[in-house]
């Protein structure tokens, strides 16, 4: 357990570390970089918003010190759908501010779950003209082959359990701890 957080005692157990998280982080890094060495005009990259932001954060600066140069834009949607299920009927709260017609776009992604939001995501930024668009998400549960998304980088495959810390929440908590953990069930009942 990392050492004096507030929330280490809700937490149930930790699944993936700050340590993992970071050379996970590099490891993306470097075979994006290798990828998109030539990519004429850099990297875009789309942050969907909020939990993907410490990702994002930290993927962007490893991605930094490897070349090639990236941009930043980001996202928010909803996926309506009561509690802790996406439904694929997507809301955008907070949408693109710059044209991404001609760019390389990579979806900078937390956690894909069933894959609902990131299918409908790739459907709406490639009906926007870009060269390219992959996906790069941090966690993937196996619920996610049910809806088959392209999803070309992916950091831990983790199991069918709601997580929090490195950007995931639980009603707005946790997205500051640097690791990744189950919750225990008593905060879940408190609320
Ligand atoms: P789908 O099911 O559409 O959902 O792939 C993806 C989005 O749902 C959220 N999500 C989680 N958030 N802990 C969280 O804090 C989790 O375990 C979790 N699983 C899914 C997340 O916003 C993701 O982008
Ligand atoms: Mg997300």
């Amino acid at each position: 357990m990392a050492d004096g957080s507030w929330y280490d005692a809700d937490i149930d157990r930790v699944i993936i570390s700050e340590e993992q998280i970071r050379e996970k982080t590099e490891e993306l890094a470097k075979q994006v970089a290798a990828d998109y060495a030539d990519a004429e005009g850099g990297i875009l990259l789309v942050c969907v918003l909020k939990g993907a932001v410490m990702f994002m954060a930290d993927f962007a600066r490893a991605l930094g010190r490897q070349g090639p140069p990236c941009e930043m834009e980001f996202m928010a949607v909803s996926s309506y759908g009561s509690g802790t299920t996406s439904s694929g009927v997507v809301r955008i709260l907070k949408d693109l501010d710059s044209d991404i017609s001609g760019r390389h776009v990579v979806i900078v992604e937390d956690i894909v779950d069933s894959g609902l939001t990131l299918s409908w995501l790739m459907r709406y930024l490639k009906s926007r003209a870009p060269e390219s668009v992959e996906v790069v998400a941090l966690f993937r549960k196996p619920e996610a082959v049910k809806v088959p998304v392209p999803t070309k980088y992916v950091g831990f495959d983790i199991p069918s359990e709601f997580v929090v810390g490195y950007g995931l929440d639980f009603a707005e908590r946790y997205r500051e701890l640097p690791y990744v953990g189950v919750l225990k069930p008593e905060v879940y009942a408190r609320s």
